[in-house]
């Protein structure tokens, strides 16, 4: 068990999506929730519309909640873990990072022995309830802490546990996929402009297109079985699928993904060590 009451500190766009996510899911009573960031007129802003409570300090959120979610740039985290390092207990706290790249020995070794943390890698659907979220658990981190977790990430999209060593495979595909994904709906809809449909219908048609084709296969077509559905012997898909297969765009999908990975692990290993 920890105490009552939630905190996030790094009120961003991620930490936003999160608070306005767990408040939706009815995780906690907004005056349950105190909320902390660097920029304080806005955070003072967005505490008054969401009825949640301003903290000036970080230092300050400890005090009053239990579950700490921590959404500071990477670069930043140090400076926060160094001011509530003294307010965080074994017994009382669990601490949420969502913070790219720093690896779990790094958050527990900064706080105090037995500290409870568990390593999020969301992504920005986050911010429409439909991220794709990875965790992994701290050493001292409960499965009680697990199922909290899972609530939390659920109140935003999907949640999946994996091992530490995953999580750079996990930010080179659904940590940087939605840019992926906004890239192949561009270019879908430059096809469609150029073969004179209006800009918005075409934009509208590819995003819409590739969030059909999710659903179906979130709900259990094969990405192949779904590709056969549409290509009929003949017919006008085959001609377009072999263009892409010309373009290398299933070798470069698999580059890409690789490329951000090794880069995710390069950034991580400068805080391997404190
Ligand atoms: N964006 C994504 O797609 C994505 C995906 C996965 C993971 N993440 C991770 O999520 C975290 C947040 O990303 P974001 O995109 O939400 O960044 P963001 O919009 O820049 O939010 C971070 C917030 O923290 C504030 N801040 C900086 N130092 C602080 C401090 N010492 N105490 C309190 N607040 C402080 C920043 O204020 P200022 O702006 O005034 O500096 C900013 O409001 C990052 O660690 C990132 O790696 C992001």
């Amino acid at each position: 068990m920890i105490k009552g009451g939630f905190g996030l500190i790094g009120a961003g766009k991620m930490g936003e999506a999160l608070l306005r996510g767990i408040l939706k899911a009815g995780l906690t009573r907004p005056e349950d929730f105190v909320i902390n960031d660097i920029n304080e007129a806005r955070c003072k802003e967005l505490a008054k519309e969401l009825g949640v409570k301003f903290v000036a300090r970080g230092e300050d959120v400890p005090e009053k909640a239990g579950c700490i979610l921590l959404a500071v740039k990477p670069q930043d985290v140090k400076n926060v873990l160094s001011r509530i390092r003294e307010g965080v207990s074994p017994k009382e706290h669990l601490l949420i990072s969502i913070a790219a790249g720093i690896p779990i020995r790094f958050l527990e070794d900064f706080l105090k022995p037995d500290c409870r943390v568990v390593r999020v890698m969301p992504n920005a659907a986050c911010m429409v309830s439909e991220a794709a979220s990875c965790y992994c658990l701290g050493k001292s981190a409960t499965k009680e802490d697990a199922l909290l977790v899972e609530k939390v990430l659920g109140a935003v999209g999907k949640a999946f546990k994996v091992e530490e060593k995953y999580l750079d495979a996990v930010t080179g595909l659904s940590g940087s996929g939605p840019a992926y994904a906004a890239l192949i709906i561009e270019g879908l809809s430059d096809g469609g402009v150029k073969m004179g449909l209006p800009r918005d219908t075409a934009t509208q048609l590819a995003a819409q297109t590739l969030l059909g084709a999710a659903k179906m296969i979130l709900i259990g077509y094969q990405p192949g079985q779904l590709r056969d559905i549409v290509t009929s012997p003949g017919g006008t898909t085959i001609e377009g699928l072999q263009v892409l297969e010309k373009g290398a765009v299933r070798a470069s999908l698999i580059a890409a993904v690789e490329a951000a990975t090794l880069k995710s692990k390069a950034l991580g290993e400068r805080f391997a060590e404190k």
